[in-house]
């Protein structure tokens, strides 16, 4: 993976003129999702993948006990005192100061935190920035205080401080791949249990294309947590009757149906997505496997009907964009991913035929709505690391 020299320098020229001593560096990146949206936090499976778009972060100890932190991209500076961190009116500043009040709560340390950074990842576009910030914070923070913490405990800190310092109730999936992928695999994680495993990322004639809609989300303000909630309240209601069950991973469409009568038409939509979704991340595991890569696509169409019809987390762009290249024989498979609301779109392409596909659906898509499509191609890179 190349790594951008350019804004490297820049940090560093930053970092030395407002503070002192010379930085270390490290690289967390960005994460796509095959397929598994919403399932995370339902103690579900996803198959999320690292890539080569991320955030890169200077970063030193200082001796005045202060955490100073500097956002390139924002342009803005916050410095509180390491022992006293607590939400503040900016999320970029809330990812960092809740990262390391998260690792403060399980390993102690002395000292201050300098960093300064910037990222290649468009700012809400899905492809999580915010846990790529917060993996390499974490990172920095374990590296620097030599804390030994595991990789997983820093994602997990990581999406911590979005509950606790940002409100967003997210699940593991977006810290554990910025923090755990590895070039050219894609993670297969259970969410419930951790186990992981992985698998090639190369899909042969076919490649990844992500069209960026470029409709912002925000996770905060959207439904996110109501989802969330949707989701927990079914669980309830099943408990009643059912011991044992934890989570909606522990529900099947069987007994979802013969229960239908407990809970509302909208509740049951929500629930019968998650459970399906869950189905489909199983299969496209075999799919992977097998190289069934037709069939594989058609678990993401699936998907993306779901999200839209069921989970209703799409918008009117990302609906468009599925469905405007869903009969295109170049295309295998296509959907929203991410939380939703915006971002991304995520296709499965021939690879030779990718110059007049993005040429068409830039045109039809300024045609409809106005707006200028960025695609990304990404690459699947490694996880959070120093940089020499
Ligand atoms: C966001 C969250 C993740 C996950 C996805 C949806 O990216 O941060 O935990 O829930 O949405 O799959």
């Amino acid at each position: 993976m190349k790594h951008s020299k350019e804004l490297i320098t820049n940090l560093k020229n930053i970092f030395e003129e407002r503070f002192s001593g010379s930085p270390l560096f490290i690289f967390s990146p960005g994460r796509i999702n095959l397929i598994g949206e919403h399932t995370d936090y339902n103690e579900g499976f996803v198959m999320p993948a690292s890539i080569d778009k991320g955030i890169y972060i200077a970063f030193a100890k200082n001796a005045v006990n202060k955490l100073r932190a500097y956002s390139f991209d924002f342009k803005e500076y916050v410095e509180v005192s390491i022992d006293q961190l607590k939400p503040v009116n900016r999320d970029w500043a809330n990812y960092v100061l809740g990262v390391v009040s998260e690792i403060q709560k399980i390993k102690s340390f002395s000292g201050g935190l300098d960093i300064v950074f910037g990222g290649t990842i468009p700012i809400g576009s899905g492809l999580s920035s915010s846990a790529a910030l917060e993996c390499g914070v974490g990172f920095a923070v374990n590296h620097l205080f030599d804390l030994g913490l595991s990789r997983i405990e820093i994602a997990k800190s990581g999406q911590l401080a979005e509950h606790n310092f940002v409100g967003v109730r997210c699940g593991i999936m977006d810290q554990f791949a910025s923090i755990m992928g590895r070039s050219d695999q894609v993670i297969k994680l259970d969410c419930r249990s951790m186990d992981y495993s992985y698998f090639p990322s190369k899909f042969e004639d076919y490649q990844i294309l992500l069209f960026n809609s470029k409709v912002k989300h925000s996770l905060a303000e959207s439904s996110y947590n109501k989802r969330r909630e949707e989701c927990e309240s079914v669980v309830k209601i099943l408990q009643q009757k059912n011991t044992g069950i934890q989570s909606l991973r522990d529900v099947s469409l069987a007994l979802l149906n013969s229960e239908k009568n407990m809970f509302s038409d909208l509740l049951y939509k929500r629930s019968s997505y998650v459970i399906e979704e869950n189905d489909r991340v199983l299969k496209a595991g075999e799919m992977l496997k097998n190289k069934q890569y037709k069939e594989f696509g058609q678990l993401l169409f699936e998907s993306h009907q779901g999200l839209s019809e069921k989970y209703e987390v799409s918008c009117p762009e990302l609906d468009f964009l599925v469905a405007n290249i869903k009969d295109n024989p170049s295309v295998i498979g296509a959907r929203m991913m991410g939380g939703g609301f915006g971002g991304c779109t995520i296709n499965l392409v021939e690879r030779s035929k990718k110059e007049s596909l993005i040429q068409e659906v830039s045109q039809t898509y300024k045609e409809r709505f106005g707006i200028t499509l960025e695609y990304y191609e990404v690459e699947i890179g490694e996880g959070t690391h120093i940089i020499n």
